[in-house]
């Protein structure tokens, strides 16, 4: 990306800093010596926080896309079961929530997975997002996850 790409060179540049004021000896002035390190360090850090921040961000589709309502049965179960993408593991008796085709929808809800109207703080839709970190197994498609977005943003509807 862009912005990591300058990023790259702002750190460089930092390290060939480092090098000019703390290891190689051009000055001996011991106090810009360390104010040069402490600068250094702070800048790894602030870097360090800033890739963790960009590998979990979601994007979420325009809100501005005109979309139709989204049916639970014929779109978002589908997600979940076709080739046992979820159903897996996540089916009666494993591990919650339980996404089998008769039990998803009280699974969910009732497990507070979903937060009607609000994508972002919904686990289902949040956890498993291409995206996100947080899921080690399977994770949506985009186009699935937009789908669980939109569904969500319309009221998470048993329809
Ligand atoms: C190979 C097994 C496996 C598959 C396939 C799988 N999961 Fe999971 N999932 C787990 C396990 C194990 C956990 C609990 C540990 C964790 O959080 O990673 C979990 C946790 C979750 C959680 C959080 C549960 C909680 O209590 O916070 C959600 C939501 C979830 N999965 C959704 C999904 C969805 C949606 C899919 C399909 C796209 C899916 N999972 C596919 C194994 C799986």
């Amino acid at each position: 990306m862009h912005e990591t790409a300058i990023k790259e060179q702002l750190f460089l540049i930092y390290v060939v800093l480092l090098f000019r004021f703390c290891l190689i000896d051009l000055t001996n002035n011991k106090q810009m010596k360390k104010i040069v390190f402490l600068l250094c360090t702070l800048f790894l850090i602030t870097a360090c926080q800033y890739e963790v921040i960009e590998v979990e961000l979601i994007i979420p589709p325009s809100p501005d896309d005109q979309v139709d309502e989204i049916s639970f049965a014929n779109e978002i179960i589908p997600i979940f079961t076709t080739n046992n993408k979820c159903t897996a593991c996540h089916t009666i008796g494993k591990t919650a929530p339980d996404l089998s085709v008769s039990n998803a929808f009280q699974s969910i809800t009732s497990g507070n997975f979903v937060v009607s109207n609000n994508p972002e703080a919904s686990k289902i839709y949040t956890y498993t997002n291409p995206s996100a970190t947080t899921h080690v197994w399977k994770h949506y498609s985009s186009k699935e996850a937009d789908l669980v977005y939109y569904w969500i943003n319309q009221g998470a509807k048993d329809n």
